[in-house]
């Protein structure tokens, strides 16, 4: 049976780095794999990624918008491959929804969970690897990068904030998370990974 997984973290932790080493670790196991990404996935979801990162609007647009996206993703892309035997990997989905416009942004959490029911009709993550690590070491990383988004210029108690909503999506459901310390080294978290794909 195919597999819905998703990667996590604030910005600056890795993940993306990983993610694709992941994906190729299980296609050499033989599985066929659809990495994809949030917000975009789709053409439409694309061009709201584009507004998203840049154009400055009021929080509870921000959920509704990245829900929107979302809800195209799942219907277009995920679900579809799914449904098919094809093994998903997504970097972020709705956790980081709870995290950013949650915790950064002080969207209610009733309210993402509203539209995290209505919009995935059933549909989790089988698995959640949630990259882990200090907000400092994260915005240290970030600073090598030549532009930044609009969420990457927040300060660190944002980060803080986006970090803290992350663990407590974890504390709600922790059997969905694999929680990777992720401010070890490269070596390291890769160790870890490779755990991870033996067991699933
Ligand atoms: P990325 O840099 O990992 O591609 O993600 C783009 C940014 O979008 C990242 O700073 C986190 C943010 N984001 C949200 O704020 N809410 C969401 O639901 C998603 C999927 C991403």
């Amino acid at each position: 049976m195919s597999k819905f997984i998703t990667f996590e973290g604030v910005d600056g932790a890795g993940k993306s780095t990983h993610l694709a080493w992941f994906a190729d670790t299980l296609r050499q196991r033989g599985l066929e794999v659809l990495v994809t990404r949030e917000p975009g996935g789709t053409p439409l979801g694309e061009r709201l990624r584009e507004i998203l990162l840049n154009q400055p609007m009021h929080a509870e647009t921000e959920a509704l918008l990245m829900f929107a996206a979302r809800l195209e993703h799942i219907e277009h892309v995920i679900r579809p491959a799914l449904q098919r035997g094809t093994w998903v990997v997504s970097d972020r989905f709705s956790d980081a929804s709870f995290a950013y416009q949650g915790g950064g942004r002080g969207v209610p959490w009733a309210k993402l969970e509203q539209l995290e029911r209505w919009v995935h009709e059933g549909l989790q993550p089988d698995l959640t690897l949630l990259f882990d690590i200090p907000v400092e070491i994260a915005r240290q990383r970030l600073a090598n990068n030549l532009t930044l988004d609009r969420f990457e210029q927040e300060q660190a108690d944002f980060f803080e904030r986006v970090r803290a909503a992350y663990h407590r999506r974890v504390q709600q459901n922790p059997q969905r998370y694999a929680v990777i310390d992720a401010a070890q080294s490269l070596e390291k978290v890769k160790q870890q990974l490779e755990e991870i794909v033996s067991a699933i």
